[in-house]
Parts: C-alpha cells; structure tokens; sequence
C-alpha cells in the first residue's frame, strides 16, 4: 500500500526520513509531497534517499494518508474511497466530519483517540506533543519574563528565584514543571487528580493540593469539577496566580471546552511583569483573557501567551515524535510487515481509534452509493493502573460501604496475625537464646538486634529508592555467600545444613537480581 505524506499548514510533518525508512521495513511504499518537511529542516533529498518518491497534489490519491490534522475540506475532496486517513481528528468534537468521511467511504484513524493505557504510549500523539509543548511553554514565558528564573547570591546583591505555578499536572504540565525546576525556579502544581501528588512532587514541585474531596480518574483524565471543588480550587488559583511571577494552566476535559481558571479579577491581582501561558488557547483557554495564537499585555503589566502551536515552535523533534507514533501504531497495524494494513478490531487500541471503516477492501472496486460502517464513540477502555469502578446504581453506596467493611475486617484479621507471628519469633529468640552457651547467646542477641535495626531502616526508605536498596541486597547476598560458602563444610550437621540453605537462598537473590534488572534496561531499551 501507499502511504502519502502531505504538506502541513503547521511547521510540522507527518514523517521524517527516519520515519519513513521505518514505514519501508513495514512494506509500504510512501510518497511525500514536495517541501513537506521543508520546515521541519527535512529537505526533499533526505526523503528520497530514506527511500521515498517525492510527489505533488497527488499525494491526496495515496492509500493511507498520515496527516497531523484534519485536512482542509478541499484536500478530502481528493481522497479515495477505500483510502484510510490517519490524523488528529479530534472525533469527539467534530461529528459532522465524521458522517461525510462515513459518505466517502473513508476508513478514518484518529491519532488523538488513542486510549491512555501502558501499551498504547509509544502511540499516544496527544502526549509526545504536549511533552515538547510544556517545555516550549516555560521557554516562552522565560522569554517573556523579563528576570532570571534562578536565585542568585552576587556581589552586587541577591537575586530571588521566580515561582512558577503549574495548573494541571498532566503531559504537559509535567513537562513545564520539569523544565522550569531545572532552570532555577521555585514550581508549585495543582490537579484536580489528587493521585498526580507523587508525580508532582518527583518532577521536584510542591503540590497544592485543592482542599476540597475529588474523585479518582478512571481513564487517566479528570472530570468535570464539583460546585464544592469549583470553589475551593478558584481561591486557590486566584491566591498562588497573585503570588507567582509565572502562572502556566495546562487544564483540559477531554471533549469539553477547557476550564476557565483565571478570572479577569485573578490577573488584576497579579504582579507586574509576571506571565500567564494559557496552554489551553486553542480550546477556549484557562483564562478569560487570553487571544489565542497572540501575546496580550494587560493594564497591570501581566502578559498572556495564548500559543496554539508550542509543539510546532520546535518542529524537527515535535515531527519526529509525532512520526515514531505513527510508526508505531502501523506496526501493530501491519502484523505481516508486508506493506498490508489490518484492523483487529478486537485490539481495543485499533478499536478505540477507528472512526469510520470503510466498506471496501479492495480500494479499486467500490459498491455504488456504500458508506463507511461508524465506529464511533468506541466502548471505554479503563486505565491499567486505575482502581475499579464502585459503580453507580441505587447499589452503588451499599456496595461501597461493603468493601469498606470487608476491607477493614480483613485489616483487623491481618494485624491479629502480625502480632501473633512477632509474639512467637520473640518466643523462639527467648528460647533459643536461653538452650544456647553463653558466647553463641551474645552472638544470637547480636543477630536479633540486626534483624530489629534493619527492618526498621528499610521499611523508612521511601518506594522511590527500593531499586537502589535491591542493588543493596544483592551486595549483602554476596556476603553471605561468601560466608556460607566457608561454613558449609563444618562437621557440625546445622551449621552446615544452614549454610547450604543460605547459598541457595542468597543465589537466589543474586541471579534473581540480575534476571530482574535485566528484564528492566530491556523494557527502557524499547524491547531492542
Ligand atoms: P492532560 O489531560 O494530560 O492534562 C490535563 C490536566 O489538567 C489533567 O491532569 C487534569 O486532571 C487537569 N485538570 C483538568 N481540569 C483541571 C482543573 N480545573 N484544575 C486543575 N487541574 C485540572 O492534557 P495534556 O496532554 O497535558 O495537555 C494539556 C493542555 O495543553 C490541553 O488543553 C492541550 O490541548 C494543550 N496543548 C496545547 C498545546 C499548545 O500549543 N498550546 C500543545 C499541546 C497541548
């Protein structure tokens, strides 16, 4: 199949050589539209020598179309039936479109529909660009700002650092806070998610959290706020917006216009000079004042960057990363890497992201008057490491309270039996201390005084360090190796006996440290 890559109205690109010498391993051969990538600082003669035909207006006649966004109505006069478009269609927000591309019998993929689940991320468009996004934000506002970002203690006086306050701590918020913490500044965060507290805090921000009680998210998205949380989360914006030199909202519900956050009266209480970046301009903005696509000054001095394309402001990675997950979603796509692409609808990445399927198989040979099958809304798809629904019927609460009265009978039932394991080890050190001949007893006293002094070390280090202190264990494993391995042929039957169990025990955990960080530098390696 042909695979077209045509000329964006952005900076950007659908594929780069790198991506298309990818696609070609697919089987596919790919057509890019002249100066396509010109923006991108991806000339013409990298295409064709990656292996593509370099093509005009034609390139709307491909099989498969991969664009960034939805085409202009012109273009899709061009496309084929039969033919598959592969772009941000934002399918939600554009019923219309999807029942003429249904008309057309189009096949149609929206990159941006891709369900926020572990296997999906190497295709998750909306993420690889809000990621550059948020960092283009800070880089933006740093331009704006007229100070530096870090503290400094100088002869000539000190400097204090810029806070920067991020609202919204997903992709790119995660970003944003990420690249103003390592230039120097004070960040803080706030997200309606409160379980986006540990990842704020690990980016090196404080999180503010809204005192106000939130539901968990199911699908890795928030949603709409409570009249309580509304509340409590607006006096919070307004009182850190007033206190902050850098103020980015990055908020967004999927298929809603965003949030308003900051109100007219919320800039008019911030300092001169500070800076506002409304990363959600293109969808009606975080705050009431922003233009989008522009910069405003308001009377107090506070600038408003209202930038729909931060991602394109960095346009060769931003098409890169947006080519890679295109690669990566025809992989899966492409099962037999024979340039021939397949919808297992049974796949719910596939199934989430397939708007409309057309009815013809063979792009040649089209039934008269046949529309594409719709596919869209495809049923929800819940977040792996999200926690079960309680439900929402009449039964819902009873439910509920059931499996909190479960959930604390059983933790009364585990501690009942923690005590009785402690009371019995302390038993049996007793004991054996009391059989043992006076030196070994010092050396048991010893013994149980380690054990006591280690559990209590290790269970104080935060879950951050346990793959750190796992390399720990495996240096002392080798310890007892070593000295099991000198015990093991005494002629006393126990000690020898133990110390063949402890060289199976501390091997054990040995190559299992190994096998395990194996498997680890593989998944960071991509599988390679
Ligand atoms: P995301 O969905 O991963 O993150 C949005 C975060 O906002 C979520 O963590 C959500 O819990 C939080 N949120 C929602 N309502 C909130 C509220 N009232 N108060 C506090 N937090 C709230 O989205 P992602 O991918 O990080 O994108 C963020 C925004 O940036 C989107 O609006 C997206 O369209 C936009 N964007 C803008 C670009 C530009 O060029 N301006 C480029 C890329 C993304």
């Amino acid at each position: 199949m042909l695979i077209g890559i045509p000329q964006e109205p952005l900076a950007l690109v659908s594929a780069t050589p790198d991506t298309v010498g990818k696609l070609i391993k697919l089987g596919y051969d790919v057509a890019v539209q002249a100066g396509a990538g010109e923006q991108s600082n991806y000339p013409d003669s990298l295409y064709e020598s990656a292996g593509a035909r370099i093509v005009g207006e034609d390139v709307w006649q491909a099989d498969i179309i991969t664009a960034l966004d939805v085409p202009t109505p012109e273009q899709r006069t061009q496309l084929k039936p039969g033919a598959t478009l592969i772009a941000r269609l934002a399918p939600g927000r554009n019923e219309e479109l999807i029942h003429e591309l249904a008309n057309k019998n189009l096949t149609s993929v929206a990159m941006d529909a891709v369900p926020r689940i572990s296997r999906a991320q190497s295709m998750d468009v909306l993420s690889s660009q809000a990621n550059i996004a948020g960092y283009r934000a800070v880089i933006e506002a740093a331009n704006t700002f007229g100070r530096l970002f870090t503290g400094q203690v100088t002869a000539a006086g000190k400097v204090p650092p810029a806070v920067v306050y991020v609202i919204g701590a997903g992709v790119a918020g995660l970003a944003a806070i990420g690249t103003a913490n390592s230039m120097g500044a004070i960040v803080k965060a706030t997200d309606l998610r409160p379980e986006t507290a540990e990842q704020v805090e690990s980016m090196g921000a404080e999180f503010v959290a809204i005192q106000a009680e939130a539901e968990k998210s199911e699908d890795g998205y928030a949603k709409e706020m409570t009249a309580d949380q509304a509340a409590a989360a607006a006096k919070l914006y307004a009182e850190q917006s007033a206190a902050a030199d850098i103020v980015i909202t990055t908020a967004n519900i999927p298929g809603r216009k965003s949030p308003v956050l900051l109100t007219e009266a919320d800039v008019a209480a911030m300092k001169p000079g500070s800076v506002i970046v409304d990363m959600a301009a293109a969808n009606g903005g975080n705050c009431e004042l922003t233009v989008p696509g522009e910069i405003t000054v308001t009377d107090n001095g506070v600038s408003i960057i209202g930038y729909t394309d931060l991602a394109g402001r960095l346009p060769a990675q931003a098409s890169q990363l947006y080519g890679q997950n295109v690669v990566n979603l025809l992989k899966l796509m492409t099962p037999g890497k024979d340039g021939e692409l397949t919808f297992d609808l049974e796949d719910e990445i596939v199934r989430g992201i397939t708007v409309t399927k057309s009815t013809i198989d063979d792009a040649t040979s089209q039934p008269a008057g046949a529309t594409a099958d719709i596919l869209w809304p495809p049923p929800p798809v819940k977040v792996s490491a999200a926690p079960a629904a309680q439900g929402s019927g009449p039964d819902a609460g009873a439910n509920a309270d059931t499996a909190d009265q479960l959930a604390s009978g059983n933790e009364g039932e585990t501690k009942g039996k923690a005590k009785a394991w402690k009371l019995l080890a302390v038993l049996l050190g007793i004991a054996l201390i009391l059989a043992s001949p006076m030196q070994v007893a010092a050396e048991y006293m010893l013994l149980m005084l380690a054990i006591v002094v280690g559990f209590y070390v290790i269970t104080a280090v935060t879950h951050k360090l346990h793959t750190p202190l796992m390399s720990e264990t495996n240096a002392i494993s080798g310890i007892i190796l070593v000295g099991a391995i000198l015990q093991v042929g005494s002629s006393n039957l126990v000690v020898a006996g133990l110390s063949f169990l402890a060289i199976v025990v501390a091997s054990i955990n040995i190559f299992g440290g190994f096998f395990v960080t194996r498997r680890m530098l593989t998944m960071f390696d991509g599988g390679n």
